[in-house]
């Protein structure tokens, strides 16, 4: 690490094979399904450690990401509209692979039946449920069991395979989690009750984040749950209790380019290997990340390439050339502006600390070319 040039992203193996083991633990003790969301990490060698772990599938937000897990897992769901042309793009995936894909309009359904029935494949279908972070999802029972009628009576190329919804709203700590957990809950019996009554039980229910991970038992009726952060988690994830920093397995390196300014030293990265992403989880706190070893000194403010760390709350003063490891807010965001991600495995005695280096093929809009991801 001393010779990388910087900014650089580095993941710790070690924590992550430890994180993805909290979550396996979790799932199985609350015979829970674990699809992990792979927009965090884009990579399909990580994606390959989450399903030799035990993952019984992979969550995708793009047809890219789609294309790029095909060779991991036959088994993708993706966690987004399916809006043509992304339609038949996804219709091009291996003939092999089990897709299903949510929705919450019903305007999606017919050229989703027609592509699929040119493509000869039968797609999975699941309906989107708002559950309180108003993005997308329909409110409650009238309109998701209309839905889920629709797409039972699609024709053979389309199955309605259940619910899929995403507690993003829930950003507080699992203590102050259970009324809102509450609220989920209850939107989501009456929609199950309701699809119950119409004889179109669901056989899946997807929901699940990062910050409502180890509560997810408290939301019956869920089959299966999508972290994405947690395989690496964030300043977010430890502000919100769903981590500690001996969690985070990812950091970006950065060197001190700069001490002139009194009370400050600027390091060589900015927003354009941080991200300029607000952190909301504590009020009053701001700032763009912390660092891994020093938590009390924050970067205050970001410029493409400068970040500026405040040295008001720490007695450290570092030179130029130090090397500093950066949490950013928010891990996800940070991992698709890299080229690559280096790798740490301080568990392996074999190749002791050495660095590794993965491929982030799932960044991007491209479509993937034959054996680009082999
Ligand atoms: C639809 C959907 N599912 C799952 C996730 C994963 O959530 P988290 O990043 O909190 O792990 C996200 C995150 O944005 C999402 O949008």
């Amino acid at each position: 690490m001393d010779t990388v040039e910087t900014p650089a992203a580095i993941v710790d193996l070690a924590r992550v094979r430890r994180n993805l083991e909290a979550t396996v633990a979790y799932t199985r003790a609350h015979g829970l399904g674990w699809r992990p969301h792979v927009k965090t990490h884009k990579s399909p060698d990580l994606a390959r450690m989450q399903m030799d772990a035990g993952a019984s599938g992979l969550t995708v937000a793009t047809p890219r990401e789609a294309e790029v897990m095909a060779p991991v897992t036959p088994d993708l769901l993706l966690a987004h509209p399916p809006v043509p042309p992304k339609t038949e793009r996804l219709m091009r995936l291996p003939p092999g692979v089990r897709l299903t894909v949510a929705l919450d309009d019903e305007a999606l359904l017919a050229p989703l039946a027609r592509a699929a029935a040119e493509a000869g494949r039968t797609v999975g279908v699941l309906v989107e449920l708002d559950v309180g972070m108003g993005r997308v999802g329909l409110a409650g029972p009238p309109e998701v069991v209309a839905l889920a009628r629709r797409i039972s009576a699609a024709g053979p190329d389309l199955e309605w395979r259940g619910l899929l919804f995403y507690p993003g709203h829930i950003r507080v700590t699992a203590g102050e989690q259970a009324p809102l957990l509450a609220g989920v809950a209850s939107r989501l019996d009456a929609v199950l009750e309701a699809l119950q009554r119409a004889g179109l039980a669901p056989a899946v229910v997807s929901g699940g984040s990062t910050p409502t991970l180890f509560q997810s038992h408290l939301i019956p009726g869920l089959t299966e749950i999508r972290p994405g952060t947690s395989i690496f988690h964030d300043r977010d994830s430890v502000a919100l209790g769903a981590a500690t920093l001996d969690d985070v397995a990812y950091t970006v390196l950065a060197t001190v380019v700069s001490t002139a300014v009194p009370g400050h030293a600027v390091v060589d990265a900015g927003s354009k290997a941080l991200a300029r992403e607000e952190f909301r989880a504590v009020p009053g706190q701001g700032g763009f990340g912390i660092l891994l070893d020093r938590p009390e000194v924050r970067v205050i403010s970001v410029s493409e390439e400068h970040g500026v760390l405040d040295l008001a709350g720490t007695s450290w003063r570092p030179r130029v050339g130090d090397r500093v490891r950066i949490v950013p807010n928010h891990v996800c965001v940070s991992v698709n502006l890299q080229d690559r991600l280096l790798t740490f495995d301080p568990g392996d005695g074999a190749t002791g600390k050495s660095l590794g280096e993965l491929p982030l093929s799932g960044r991007g809009r491209l479509a993937v070319q034959g054996p680009e991801v082999c």
